[in-house]
C-alpha cells in the first residue's frame, strides 16, 4: 500500500491533477497496472496504438509504468490515468511527449473499449491541450493516427488540430505497412479556438 502511494505521490509531483465536466485525469501509477494490462490488451485498443506489442502482458505494462514514471521525473513525458470524477473508475490513459527544446509536444491517448463513443477521449485530450498551452507555455503540439482509425481522426478534428500530410507507409505494425496522418496546433492557433469559444 506504502508502495503505491509513493508511487503516486512522486508522479504528482511531475503531472498535476486535471479535471475536466466528467473527468480526473490524474499522473499514472502502479495501482493503475492491471487496468492498463486489461485494457491494451483487448485487441480493439491495441491495433490502433502505434507500438504496444499483443498480447500485452501484465509484466508489459509494469515496464511500461515504470518507465512513463521515469520520463516524468526527467520531463521528457507526462501520462495521466483518466478517471470518472463521480466515483473514480478506469477510464484510459492521455499523455505527452515533451521536447523541451522545440517547446513541442506530442499527444497520445487510448480509452478502455468499453467506454468508447461517449465523448471521454475527446474531452480528456482538450484539458491536456488547454495545459499544454497554458500551464506549460509551449509552441506546438501535434498527433498522428493511423489512417484508418477513424475515431481518432474524430477525435483529432474536434479538437481543432490542422491537417498535415500523411506519411506513407511509414507504421509497421503486426507485418503490414500503414500510412500515418499527422496534425498540429500552434499557440496562436490554440488562442483562435479559445477566442471561438472552442476551449
Ligand atoms: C480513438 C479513441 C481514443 C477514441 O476514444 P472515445 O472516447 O471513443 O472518443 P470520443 O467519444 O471522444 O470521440 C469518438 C468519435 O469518433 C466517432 N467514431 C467512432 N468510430 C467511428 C467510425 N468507425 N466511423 C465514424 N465515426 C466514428 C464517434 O461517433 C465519436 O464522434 P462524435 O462524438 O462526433 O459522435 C478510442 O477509439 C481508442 O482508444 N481507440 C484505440 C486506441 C487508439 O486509437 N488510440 C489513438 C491512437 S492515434
Amino acid at each position: 500500500m506504502c508502495a503505491l502511494v509513493d508511487s503516486w505521490l512522486s508522479g504528482l509531483k511531475k503531472a498535476p491533477l486535471l479535471c475536466s465536466a466528467r473527468l480526473l485525469l490524474r499522473p499514472v501509477c502502479a495501482g493503475d497496472v492491471e487496468h492498463i494490462q486489461s485494457s491494451v490488451n483487448d485487441r480493439r485498443v491495441c491495433d490502433n496504438l502505434s507500438y504496444m506489442p499483443h498480447p500485452y502482458t501484465m509484466e508489459m505494462a509494469e515496464i511500461w509504468t515504470r518507465n512513463v514514471n521515469y520520463g516524468m521525473a526527467n520531463g521528457s513525458c507526462c501520462y495521466w490515468t483518466i478517471c470518472d470524477k463521480k466515483n473514480g473508475k478506469f477510464i484510459g490513459s492521455v499523455g505527452i511527449s515533451i521536447y523541451k527544446e522545440q517547446e513541442g509536444c506530442e499527444l497520445h491517448y487510448w480509452i478502455n473499449a468499453d467506454e468508447w463513443n461517449r465523448g471521454y477521449c475527446t474531452e480528456a485530450a482538450k484539458r491536456i491541450i488547454t495545459h499544454v498551452f497554458e500551464d506549460l507555455n509551449m509552441h506546438r503540439l501535434y498527433v498522428t493516427h493511423r489512417e484508418n482509425n477513424i475515431a481518432s481522426k474524430t477525435v483529432i478534428a474536434k479538437c481543432g488540430f490542422v491537417f498535415e500530410g500523411i506519411s506513407r507507409e511509414s507504421l509497421k505494425r503486426f507485418g503490414q505497412f500503414e500510412n500515418v496522418v499527422s496534425y498540429s496546433v500552434l499557440r496562436d492557433e490554440y488562442l483562435a479556438l479559445k477566442e471561438k469559444g472552442i476551449y
